[in-house]
Order: structure tokens, then sequence, then C-alpha cells
């Protein structure tokens, strides 16, 4: 049983995920349960595919990969990081790549195994469904708000994930090939990808899913006053 604080402190991502389904009706629950994350105005400006159909999601994955080894490195509605990383913030993604990687024992220097783990990703780390959630270009051309909701709404996917047993893993490197994403699903051409979001049943066997990167000391970023 969670409690609300025990689902926050210990969801953590996963990277590989048993060949199970989750079901429809399960599916449902949870993206009903996001649906009430809170929203300026009650935009709810999130559109979300929810896709568990194998074949579209290899030919999304594939669609990626193929971009990527053709040397282009984004295809993208929106930029996720940052393009100059202030130095605390690069340290903070500095080390938690490293973390996950000498975790697995995986050398600096072994680019191959670097990028397998990159496109594991797009293989949605074995899971069989994955939310992709979009939102109408309107709301993001000139304003920033529905990127806080929806930010919003991707941690309620995660947690009422874990309600039903359920672990998953945000991905900002769909973010990257958002467009991909759009054209292999023939989306509308008022939608821009944000994120999406692979859910599933956690591989417990499976070394990756034991990484839990430390987090800063709430003195380093809260002020009370
Ligand atoms: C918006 C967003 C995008 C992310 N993109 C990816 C991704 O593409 N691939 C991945 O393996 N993890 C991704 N992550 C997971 C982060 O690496 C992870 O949340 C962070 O290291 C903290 O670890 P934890 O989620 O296990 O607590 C993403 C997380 C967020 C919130």
């Amino acid at each position: 049983m969670h409690t609300i604080i025990n689902a926050i402190i210990n969801r953590s991502s996963k990277r590989a995920f048993l060949s199970k389904p989750v079901p429809k009706e399960i599916q449902e629950k949870i993206l009903h349960a996001a649906a009430m994350s809170p929203s300026g105005a009650n935009m709810q400006p999130w559109i979300t595919y929810a896709i568990s159909n194998e074949e579209v999601l290899k030919n999304i994955g594939d669609a990626i990969i193929q971009k990527m080894n053709s040397g282009i490195e984004n295809d993208q509605f929106i930029q996720y990081y940052p393009l100059e990383w202030k130095s605390v913030y690069k340290k903070r993604r500095i080390e938690t790549g490293i973390g996950l990687y000498s975790l697995m024992g995986v050398d600096r220097k072994d680019i191959e195994t670097r990028t397998k783990m990159w496109h594991d990703n797009f293989r949605w780390f074995g899971a069989q469904t994955v939310f992709f959630v979009f939102t109408d270009k309107s709301m993001i051309d000139n304003a920033q708000g529905a990127l806080i909701d929806c930010g919003a709404y991707m941690q309620s996917i995660m947690l009422a994930a874990l309600e039903f047993g359920i672990d998953s893993c945000p991905q900002g490197s769909t973010t990257e090939f958002g467009k991909v994403v759009a054209d292999v699903l023939d989306a509308p051409k008022n939608l821009a990808l944000l994120y999406s979001v692979v859910i599933g049943y956690e591989d417990k066997e499976a070394k990756i899913n034991t990484y839990r990167p430390k987090r800063a000391a709430i003195s380093e970023n809260v002020v009370f006053i």
C-alpha cells in the first residue's frame, strides 16, 4: 500500500520491463486519474496517444533510430535541455549519466554500448505500452504555461501507475524526435509532441532498475523565509 509520500519518494525510472501488456482498463484508470491534474484555468492542454500496438511502437522506434543514424541530432517541436549548461546542472547531468553507466559496468569510451543503451529508449525498454503526450501548438507558440501543466500530468501518470504495480520511465529522448513521432502517427498538424512515458511491469531481475540517482539537499534549492 502506497502512501502519497512513499509513492513520490519510491518512484524511480525503470529501464527494463517484462514483455507483459498493461490492460486497457488499467491504462484508462491511470489516464483518468492523471486528467485530474491541475492546469491553469483548467485548460487541460494534454493530448495523449496511448499506444500498445506492437507494430506502431516498432515503426516509431525504427523511424527515430534511422533518423539518428543519418546523423540528425533532433527533429523536435520543443527544446527540452538548455543549449548552454550552467555548471551545477551540467555536473548533475554528468553524475547521473556516469552513475548509470558505471552501475552497468559500461566504460566511458564504450560508445557502442552507450549508443545501444540510448537506443533502448526507442525499443521502449521492452515495455508494451507508451503514452505519447502532445499539446496543441497554439498553447506553446508564445507561452510556456502548458508545459508546466503537462509536467504535472506526467508525474500524475507515473504516481497513478504505481497504484496498479506499474512502473514507468519518462522520456525526453522522444521529445528530441517529436516530429518523427508525429509523422509516423500521422498526428493532426496542430499537435506538438512534448514527451512520452513508458509504462509497464518492471523486470525485477534487471540490474539497471536498481539505479537511484540521489537528489540535492533541499538546503540547495529551497529558500525558507
Ligand atoms: C522530462 C524527462 C525526460 C526524461 N528523459 C529520459 C529519457 O529519455 N531516457 C531515460 O532513460 N530517462 C529519462 N528521464 C529520467 C531521468 O533520467 C530521471 O528522472 C532522473 O535521472 C531521476 O531518476 P529517477 O526518475 O529514477 O528518480 C527523463 C525524466 C524526465 C522528467
